[in-house]
């Protein structure tokens, strides 16, 4: 790929928005910015520094005692809080449900935002999130939206968090912290989960990985 390109991949939780975002980068040869795990690791220094993720004075205060770094090894992202690499803890439910709470606020969005565009700026990029084809790159030059159904993003994260050691995680509890982020992430004041009028919608209930990466593929061909 010679010229510089934009991917913009939103949609859910659990739709397998990094599993594909990460599959495309690798295809194409470009870097991968997940974008929830920076939301995660500000909900992770509120955890561990026991902020209220859903009082915006907080949120703002946190922003300014905490340094978020993004970097990037052999394109494998990691995120660093005051030079620390926090990536290890950012999957656990906990961090799940503060990052879905700690991303309402504006002053959260905007700092992520800039550091979001300043990426981008750089070279090319696939982008997964909630806004990034709505509000962070308007002028992306593929966006895609992508859906499965509850009970689909359910099952492939009981089975992420049964693969990562968690023995105990149950299949109800799983739905229901979907469903429930699922709400809170489409319903706040700013930057919700939106499908941009100009993307297109992929349903991943019933494709596989590599059906789901081809169709994407084909919609990049079609730009260049
Ligand atoms: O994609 P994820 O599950 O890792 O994201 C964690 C939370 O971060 C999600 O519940 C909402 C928030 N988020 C967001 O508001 N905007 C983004 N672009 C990415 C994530």
């Amino acid at each position: 790929m010679k010229r510089k390109i934009l991917i913009a991949i939103d949609g859910p939780s659990g739709a397998g928005k990094s599993t594909l975002a990460k599959a495309i980068a690798e295809k194409l040869d470009i870097m991968h910015l997940d974008t929830g795990a920076l939301f995660r690791a500000l909900g992770y220094a509120a955890l561990i520094k026991d902020f209220d993720t859903r009082d915006a004075k907080q949120a703002a205060e946190l922003i300014k005692q905490v340094e978020l770094g993004i970097e990037f090894e052999n394109k494998n992202q990691k995120v660093l809080l005051n030079g620390k690499d926090v990536t290890p803890y950012l999957r656990t439910e906990d961090v799940s449900i503060a990052a879905s709470n700690i991303s309402v606020h504006p002053v959260v969005r905007d700092y992520i935002l800039l550091q979001e565009r300043q990426l981008a700026e750089r070279e090319s990029f696939v982008l997964d999130g909630r806004d990034i084809g709505t509000v962070v790159l308007p002028n992306a030059d593929v966006k895609v939206f992508l859906i499965a159904s509850p009970q689909v993003r359910a099952r492939r994260r009981l089975l992420d968090l049964i693969n990562a050691g968690n023995q105990n995680a149950e299949y109800e509890q799983v739905l229901q912290d979907i469903e429930r982020r699922d709400h809170q992430d489409s319903n706040r004041q700013t930057a919700p989960t939106k499908m941009a009028a100009d993307a297109v919608l992929i349903d991943s209930s019933n494709l596989t990985i590599e059906e789901t990466v081809a169709q994407v593929l084909a919609l990049v061909e079609q730009i260049e």
